[in-house]
């Protein structure tokens, strides 16, 4: 029997590309929609070293409507599709205020764009890429679903709340539509193999990326945003997940679509535990025996004090949890630092 398809829009970014991974080793063929906004046509060669082939691609701007309908008409041709992951979009905070349109424009339009060709191929299916940015610092921690979404910090954080109402409204209609809404905790790591992994373009602004980058001698020393928090050691508190578990929740997320037609729910994804980034640079050190050079500076606007996941409804409903540990996430990402480094 063919291979269900599953198309993943951004499927060439980082998550994507370890979600198209797990997607084929799950049985179903992966198809990617990217236009290389923000990665390179050279990370489908990672994929095929690890999978064994070259996954379809093609290379469409998600906003286009036209483009979407033509690539799923191709895409459809040869084979059924159970559903669609949507990771394409804009991701950087920072740079959210400084091009509002650009976030609205490319982060919003290309969900409107998605939801309308899909409703016109008559595909229901759609797994989106959310975080854990739409609480804001929550009242109580772990924080679970039910908890309040409170006003957006920036236009990015805005636009991942847009697209949850969006889908939500569009799953409320007559429209045929089921959803996961998939809240991502803090994503790092890289696949073991270190064929593919995260590819920051310019100042990385996420914590592994620079760490790692610092480590290698590519950038200064690393600068801890504040150890002046109330929390036990001063520094800020987040959960940190392993993208391969990431990528595996979305593979559950598919499977949970098709046995519940007519669904829409939300997701936490996280380890639920918390660890602050002293912590995190000292399993670092620990994991691969290197000293991280770093100081204390003053705190980042706009940063939490403390937030990590209670993901128990993604266990229950998706049969999903976390595998890998801190330690696990900091190796892989090690790794793939040197390989980028060796070039
Ligand atoms: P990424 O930038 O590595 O991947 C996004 C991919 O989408 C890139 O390949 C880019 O070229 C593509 N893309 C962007 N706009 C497009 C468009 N209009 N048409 C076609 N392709 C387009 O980002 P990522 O870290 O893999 O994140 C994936 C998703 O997860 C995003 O929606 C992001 O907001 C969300 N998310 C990421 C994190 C994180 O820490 N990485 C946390 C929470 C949520
Ligand atoms: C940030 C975004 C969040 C987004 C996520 C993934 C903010 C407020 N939140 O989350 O919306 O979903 O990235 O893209 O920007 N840190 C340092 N030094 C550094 C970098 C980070 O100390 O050079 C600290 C931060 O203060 C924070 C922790 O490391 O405490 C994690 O930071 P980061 O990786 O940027 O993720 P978040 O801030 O949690």
């Amino acid at each position: 029997m063919a291979k269900q398809k599953v198309v993943v829009t951004g499927g060439a970014g980082y998550i994507g590309s370890h979600t198209v991974v797990a997607l084929h080793e799950a049985g179903f063929s992966p198809v990617i929609f990217d236009n290389f906004s923000n990665s390179k046509p050279e990370v489908l060669d990672g994929i095929a070293r690890i999978i064994g082939e070259k996954p379809q691609i093609f290379e469409v701007d998600c906003r286009s409507k036209a483009e979407l309908a033509q690539a799923i008409e191709a895409c459809a041709s040869d084979g059924q599709i159970a559903g669609v992951i949507h990771f394409a979009a804009f991701k950087a905070v920072g740079e959210s205020t400084e091009r509002p349109l650009d976030y609205f424009d490319n982060n919003i339009g290309s969900t409107v764009s998605l939801l309308e060709a899909m409703t016109a191929a008559g595909i229901s299916n759609l797994v989106f890429s959310s975080s854990c940015t739409v609480y804001g610092q929550p009242d109580a921690i772990p924080v679970d679903e039910q908890a309040p979404i409170l006003p957006a910090e920036s236009p990015y954080g805005y636009t991942k709340q847009a697209c949850e109402r969006l889908i939500t409204d569009a799953f409320n209609s007559s429209m045929p539509l089921s959803a996961c809404l998939l809240r991502y905790f803090n994503p790092i790591g890289a696949h073991p193999s270190a064929a593919i992994g995260e590819l920051p373009l310019g100042h990385p602004n996420n914590l592994i990326p620079y760490l790692t980058q610092a480590t290698a001698g590519k950038r200064g020393p690393l600068t801890v945003f504040g150890n002046d928090y109330p929390t036990e050691d001063g520094t800020c508190i987040r959960d940190y997940i392993h993208v391969m578990d990431l990528a595996r929740a979305h593979v559950a997320s598919i499977h949970w679509l098709l046995s519940n037609p007519a669904s829409c729910e939300a997701f936490n994804l996280g380890t639920g535990e918390g660890k602050s980034v002293s912590q995190v640079i000292a399993a670092f050190e620990k994991a691969n025996g290197i000293a991280v050079p770093y100081s204390f500076g003053p705190r980042r606007a706009g940063d939490v004090t403390a937030i990590f996941a209670n993901a128990g409804k993604a266990e229950r409903a998706l049969g999903w949890k976390c595998e890998l540990s801190l330690e696990e996430a900091l190796r892989d990402a090690w790794k793939w630092q040197q390989k980028l480094t060796e070039g």
